[in-house]
């Protein structure tokens, strides 16, 4: 069968990067069709994409809106229908129907503005944190990703990327942070994380002003929840001129509406700030994302 759309070449382009030779982006024209024929869906409107997933606005045979969400398993995408399915709507976008083999999403279908359109900073910074209070309320169902693991998995990896830094003072920081996060791994929570809350998977929508889309869910504390909000739209923090008191505005904003207790909150940011740090070094770094070091030194005054 002809495909009816051809795949956007910068989402071809970050699969590149991101897995490499990718057979998955040249069969997605071929998935794109079995799906839309499997839940009798027409295609209705350009094709959107993030890093990751390709996304269709479909109508479904009873005439009403959805959209198609396509994107490899991988361990980063593999919670997002039970999240959503958990979540049930509340604060979160509308899982409609999931296929197990290709991962592929039938999904409420939200408005094309995110909150990234909304310019003041702190009322968008508000809209997220009270989406965040509700998402993070629900215990996490079993089965998925849990924090403790991945806390216990970055220690491991420590003393191996500070070997590859070649600044002292920035072995010191991540060293700093592994030592905060050895503190609080005995007690790593269980709420139901949406693990990527940023401006961007926040759109608007009709049956609430504003939803989430795309969470990597995974079981632990909420104050691993805060780095996506704190260091997105990182030039309004710097164009206030005092980059270290926006983030610390930003985290108490955050704490205060979630009901956080500060001092944990913040060592667990800096347990994100370790993670986002690893990941770097990982793919061959050998020196930290400034971002992640202006943040983290932000917080470690308030941190264990
Ligand atoms: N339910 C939805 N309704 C409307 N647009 C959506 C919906 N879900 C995703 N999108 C659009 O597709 C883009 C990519 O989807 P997203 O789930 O964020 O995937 P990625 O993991 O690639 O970031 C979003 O930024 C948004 O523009
Ligand atoms: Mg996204």
């Amino acid at each position: 069968m002809p495909s009816a759309f051809v795949v956007p070449a910068e989402l071809a382009a970050t699969h590149r990067k991101i897995f490499g030779a990718s057979t998955w982006i040249a069969e997605l024209p071929g998935l794109a069709e079995q799906r839309l024929a499997a839940w009798d869906l027409r295609l209705n409107g350009a094709a959107r994409h993030g890093m990751v997933a390709l996304v269709l606005p479909v109508v479904r045979a009873d005439g009403s809106y959805a959209v198609l969400k396509l994107q490899p398993v991988t361990d980063d995408t593999a919670g997002e229908p039970l999240g959503l399915r958990t979540w049930a709507g509340r604060g979160a976008v509308r899982l409609l129907a999931h296929d197990p083999a290709s991962g592929s999403m039938l999904l409420e279908r939200l408005a094309a503005r995110s909150l990234s359109s909304v310019e003041d900073d702190l009322a968008a910074l508000r809209i997220l944190t009270g989406l965040l209070a509700r998402l993070s309320a629900v215990p996490a169902p079993p089965g998925l990703r849990r924090l403790a693991d991945i806390a216990a998995a970055m220690l491991t990896a420590v003393p191996g990327a500070c070997a590859r830094l070649a600044d002292p003072a920035q072995r010191r920081l991540l060293e700093h942070c592994a030592g905060v996060v050895a503190e609080l791994c005995g007690e790593s929570g269980d709420r139901l994380l949406h693990w990527d809350l940023h401006y961007d998977n926040v759109l608007a929508a009709q049956r609430e002003p504003w939803l989430a889309i795309d969470p990597q869910p995974l079981a632990g504390d909420p104050g691993f929840e805060l780095m996506p909000a704190l260091d997105n739209r990182w030039d309004d923090v710097v164009a206030t001129g005092d980059v270290a008191a926006a983030v610390r505005r930003r985290f108490g904003v955050m704490v205060e509406a979630l009901g956080l207790e500060r001092q944990r909150a913040a060592g667990w940011t800096l347990g994100r700030a370790l993670q986002n740090c690893l990941w770097d070094v990982e793919d061959g770094q050998t020196t930290l994302n400034e971002v992640q070091v202006a943040v983290a030194e932000a917080l470690v005054p308030l941190g264990p």
